[in-house]
């Protein structure tokens, strides 16, 4: 028995052995050959499933942007639903309107109060746009394709090889035919290029808006493509979409507002300058501004960006696969990938870092709330002044401060990292909107009372800082 037994455990001891050696040796070839190239790739690929069969473990995480899940203040929550023809999704994330209705009241007469929903994985970002209600509101340009589908091929083509140009025909589009023009989400060739796999920008309105605020800052010329480091690349193809925008004039261009900075104060100055509105408030009568997912401007005021530290670092980090170490192209919420996410720089245990950025959230949350109630007081306030039969032109006064508190409250709003991306500067804002809005609240009753508005000459343009090259762990 004894010599039969000693007999199993060496073979298997043998066996493991030879395993080791061959898993080893094929590990280095993987080392040695990151990538086999079984298809040719060119300027023109844009199906990533093409892109795929180059690239399956990156491709693999890609089409992982399918899953929902929630956390406390992000990812999403897949709501089932009954396909209809006008809509045939059968699962979408949940409504925010009905999470919480003030948000009715802060967009009232525009179509977001109609509909708008927890944001969720890339692999839906052009079917929810195609079947949003918002589009049953108003006809919507063919720019708003710009964020949510693949663009640099057919920007090209339309453009005959100009991408300018082809933006400049999807823009002036109607929604529907642009949409025509296109098939997939965001796919890998509007983040790299086919040959060199290099990161670039293929965004006009990235280009055009990272040009206008390095001239702010003394830098002519900027071309984001040839300028910018690597590590800047690393967050510069999200800021892509990731960020506050409207469309200027009959041509709807796509305009990134960072002509005067990235800070809220300079965003504002550049509206207040160029007397931009998105809408006038159905109740109230101000010419008011929408804000959206301004999450590149809020990361800029953050000790992250400060420090160095890419969106891709946390929303892509890196990942052993083999002797592989590639970039998790499942982008989501870092939350749902602590040990990758954080704790490559933060050796702390991953509850301890949960507790950190929950602790920030719940406090945003709750300024964020008390903002909210002050705007809603000041709107049912101004109703009941025009109600009562005072005109637009003396509340006009009353609607600037709305305008501006309103702004501040939704640029946190629609920031979509509750205050964690910059938690100072998002509690900042929030407390200063809501000041706003009770102000006004004092000007109605008190014709005589002088609003004092903070932050209204702007700081300097200087705050997009230059990014140190290597981030340290602290
Ligand atoms: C230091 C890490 C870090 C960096 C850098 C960072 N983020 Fe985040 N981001 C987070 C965390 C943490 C959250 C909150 C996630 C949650 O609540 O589930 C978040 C939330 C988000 C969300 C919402 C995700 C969701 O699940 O709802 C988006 C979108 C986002 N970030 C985009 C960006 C972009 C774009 C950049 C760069 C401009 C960036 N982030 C930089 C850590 C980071
Ligand atoms: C500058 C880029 C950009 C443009 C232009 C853009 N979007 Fe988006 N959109 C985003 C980003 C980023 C998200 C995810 C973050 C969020 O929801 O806040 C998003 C989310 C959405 C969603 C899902 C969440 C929701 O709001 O219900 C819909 C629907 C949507 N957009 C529709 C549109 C429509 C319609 C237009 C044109 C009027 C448009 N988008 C233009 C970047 C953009
Ligand atoms: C072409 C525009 C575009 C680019 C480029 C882009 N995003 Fe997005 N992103 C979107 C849109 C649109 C959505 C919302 C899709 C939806 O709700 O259907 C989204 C959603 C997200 C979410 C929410 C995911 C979830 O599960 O809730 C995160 C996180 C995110 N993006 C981070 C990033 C990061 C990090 C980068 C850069 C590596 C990036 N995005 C590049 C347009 C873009
Ligand atoms: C939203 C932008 C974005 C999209 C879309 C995207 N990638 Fe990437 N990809 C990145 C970033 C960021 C990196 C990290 C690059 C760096 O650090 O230089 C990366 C890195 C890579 C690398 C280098 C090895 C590694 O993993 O770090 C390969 C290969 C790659 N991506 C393939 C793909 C393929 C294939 C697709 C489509 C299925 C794709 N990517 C889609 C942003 C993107
Ligand atoms: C690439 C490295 C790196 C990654 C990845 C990273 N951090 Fe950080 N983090 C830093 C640095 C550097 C600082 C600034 C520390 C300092 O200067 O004292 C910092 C600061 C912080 C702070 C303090 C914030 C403040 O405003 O004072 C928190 C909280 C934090 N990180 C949480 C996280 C979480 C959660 C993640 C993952 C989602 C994460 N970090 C990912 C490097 C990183």
């Amino acid at each position: 028995m004894l010599l039969v037994g000693v007999g199993v455990v060496s073979a298997l001891a043998a066996g493991a052995a030879v395993a080791l050696a061959l898993n080893i040796s094929e590990r280095k070839q993987e080392g040695r050959n990151p990538f086999f190239r079984v298809v040719e790739l060119t300027d023109d690929t844009v199906d990533p499933e093409v892109w795929g069969k180059n690239f399956p473990l990156q491709y693999d995480g890609y089409k992982r942007t399918v899953d929902q899940v929630r956390t406390r203040y992000g990812g999403s929550e897949a709501v089932p639903r009954t396909p209809t023809q006008a809509d045939p999704r059968s699962v979408t994330a949940q409504s925010r309107l009905e999470e919480d209705p003030r948000l009715k009241s802060m967009w009232a007469g525009y179509a977001f109060s109609k509909d708008f929903r927890e944001e969720r994985g890339h692999a839906h970002m052009l079917s929810d746009q195609t079947f949003t209600e918002r589009q049953q509101v108003t006809q919507q340009p063919g720019t708003c394709l710009n964020c949510h589908a693949s663009m640099y091929t057919t920007y090209k083509k339309l453009g005959e090889g100009d991408i300018i140009k082809g933006f400049e025909k999807v823009n002036a589009m109607p929604y529907f035919e642009a949409r025509k023009r296109v098939e997939h989400p965001v796919a890998c060739i509007d983040c790299h290029d086919s040959q060199t796999l290099q990161l670039r920008v293929t965004r006009p309105a990235f280009m055009e808006g990272m040009a206008r605020l390095k001239k702010a800052q003394g830098v002519a010329n900027y071309d984001v493509n040839t300028q910018a480091t690597r590590q800047e690349m690393r967050s510069y193809v999200c800021g892509q979409c990731h960020d506050e925008y409207y469309f200027q004039g009959k041509e709807k261009r796509l305009t990134y507002p960072w002509d005067k900075g990235l800070k809220i104060e300079n965003i504002l100055a550049y509206y207040e300058e160029n007397g931009h509105k998105d809408w006038t408030h159905a109740e109230t009568g101000a010419p008011v501004l929408k804000a959206q997912h301004p999450e590149f401007e809020l990361w800029n005021q953050g000790i992250h960006a400060r420090s160095g530290v890419a969106c891709a670092d946390c929303h892509m980090p890196y990942q052993r696969v083999g002797a592989q170490k590639i970039s998790d192209h499942h982008v989501r919420s870092p939350l749902l990938n602590i040990q990758r996410a954080c704790q490559t720089c933060h050796h702390f245990p991953e509850e301890e870092l949960r507790a950190r950025v929950e602790t920030i959230q719940e406090r945003t949350f709750n300024l964020r709330n008390q903002a909210m109630d002050a705007l809603v007081g000041l709107i049912d306030d101004v109703k009941a002044a025009r109600t009562a039969g005072r005109t637009d032109a003396e509340l006009a006064p009353v609607h600037a401060l709305q305008r501006r508190a309103q702004f501040m409250l939704d640029f946190i709003e629609a920031e979509n990292s509750m205050g964690f991306h910059a938690p100072q500067e998002a509690a900042r804002i929030l407390a200063e909107s809501a000041n706003l809005s009770r102000q006004g609240q004092i000007l109605l009753r008190d014709p005589k009372f002088q609003p004092r508005i903070p932050g209204q000459s702007p700081p300097s343009a200087g705050d997009a800082h230059p990014v140190p090259a290597q981030p340290k762990a602290p």
